[in-house]
């Protein structure tokens, strides 16, 4: 535990104290929590957060990864200030919502027809049912490791043993239809689909295991799952929440030029703000067109959906991301490989292995074998991952620890190249030294890793 951590965020240990009083374990998303305890934030602006205590941090969170352009940029702040004006809130469709979805019907390949929710637990949620509804059949092939939301379903199997519910309250039969595969296993889903026998409503995979360690798919094993549910007469769904409109403008399914019939979406696509997105082929939603008569499937929306303020967020950001792609997309990628660099390279100069793992601006660093799946990530050393990023935010820099980073386009090479230069401080200062790290293989209790 870093004394210099308590030391530096008191005011935030006193907030979280309070915190506990109000909130079930003092925090409003399991993966907010890790020892001590987090800090709380006062403001952000670009690719800065400071705390309670009036730290200021270098932050690679991101608002959960769900700010590409920084915290605040220019175009979003000023749509949102035009849109207060006009109204926080219709309950009934807008322009910018249609502009909005007309954007990402340009950029995603799947995208084909849309709907909009509030959040990314809601879309997983309606694409399985859209799936079920339009094959007619029940089972669901998920990644071990892989996280989709909160929603009942698909809340099974996101740590080891990979093979249970995440939580008391869930029904054996509510998850009865949902079956784990290992990730980057192709043979493994071949499997899954076989003991089916002709029952696959879905194969639905993140490309890039995010909660599961930050792990991308291998290119020729998005292809063999393409195969895969195309011969069995299975639907393909890519969980684009983390990736879409990061990896690149069309998402993952873009960079690995593998169309899925689904997909989901949040987090950048809502520019800041609540945004859940259910994508994919026409045949496949326009079941949920109400004035159909037959084999309807009922999706939402919800109270909130095509709020104004997340259409006007959304569009700023969507728009500024499609002018400028050829732009933000190379340099972000170019900052990823940077980090992934650098970060290991400064390790090993002080004899510890890691391997930071990710794709374009994504990263998370491992400390241990390069893992392929979620349960090669969870062997990794988590109780130096949580010291290292509390060390990181002991010298102003923000990795929220056991989750993956997100560099923004207002991150500078000045930014990445210190957060390398503290990695090596870290290897050489711990304390443990070199062999201590290398042997380490203590389990913090780290908080969970949804999300
Ligand atoms: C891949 C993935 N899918 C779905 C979700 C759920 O999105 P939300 O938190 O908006 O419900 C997340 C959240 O982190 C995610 O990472």
């Amino acid at each position: 535990m870093s004394d210099q951590y308590l030391r530096a965020t008191r005011l935030s240990g006193e907030l979280f104290e309070r915190a506990k009083g109000v909130f079930a374990g003092g925090v409003n998303h399991n993966a907010r929590f890790y020892q001590p305890y987090p800090i709380f934030v006062s403001k952000a602006k670009a690719q800065h957060i400071w705390d309670a205590d009036g730290n200021r941090y270098t932050d690679y969170w991101m608002g959960h990864m769900a700010l590409i352009l920084g915290h605040s940029p220019k175009p979003v702040a000023d749509a949102l200030r035009a849109q207060v004006g006009q109204g926080t809130h219709y309950g009934m469709g807008s322009r910018a919502s249609v502009e909005l979805a007309e954007e990402i019907q340009k950029s995603v390949p799947c995208a084909e027809r849309m709907r909009f929710c509030n959040t990314g637990a809601e879309a997983t949620m309606y694409l399985v049912r859209l799936a079920r509804g339009y094959t007619g059949r029940r089972t669901v092939i998920k990644m071990a490791g892989g996280w989709h939301g909160y929603n009942t379903e698909l809340n099974k199997g996101v740590h080891t043993p990979f093979d249970r519910a995440e939580s008391a309250g869930i029904l054996e039969g509510e998850q009865a239809f949902v079956k784990n595969v290992r990730f980057n296993d192709l043979g493994a889903a071949e499997r899954a689909v076989k003991e089916a026998a002709g029952d696959t409503a879905l194969i639905f995979l993140e490309p890039v295991l995010g909660a599961g360690g930050c792990v991308p798919a291998d290119k020729d094993y998005l292809k063999g799952l393409r195969e895969l549910a195309d011969r069995d007469g299975a639907l393909l769904a890519f969980d684009e929440v983390i990736t879409g409109f990061r990896v690149s403008l069309g998402g993952a399914q873009e960079y690995y030029k593998v169309t899925p019939d689904l997909a989901s979406f949040g987090k950048v696509a809502g520019g800041g703000l609540p945004l859940g997105l259910v994508a994919g082929k026409d045949e496949v939603l326009s079941l949920a067109d109400p004035t159909r008569r037959e084999n309807f499937v009922s999706i939402g929306g919800g109270t909130f959906s095509e709020n104004p303020l997340t259409m006007a967020a959304g569009l700023a950001t969507v728009r500024y991301l499609r002018r400028h792609a050829g732009d933000v997309y190379p340099k972000l990628g170019e900052a990823g490989d940077m980090v992934r660099r650098s970060v290991d390279r400064a390790f090993a100069a002080e004899g510890v292995e890691t391997h930071t793992t990710g794709l374009g601006s994504l990263f998370l660093t491992h400390f241990g074998a390069a893992p392929r799946d979620a349960e090669e990530a969870a062997g990794g050393d988590r109780q130096t991952r949580l010291d290292y990023c509390l060390a990181l935010m002991s010298r102003g820099v923000f990795i929220l620890p056991g989750h993956p980073g997100g560099i923004s386009a207002r991150h500078t090479e000045e930014d990445l190249r210190r957060l390398a230069s503290e990695s090596r401080r870290f290897a050489a200062s711990s304390g443990r030294g070199a062999q201590g790290l290398k042997a380490g293989s203590g389990r913090a209790k780290a908080g969970r890793r949804e999300g």
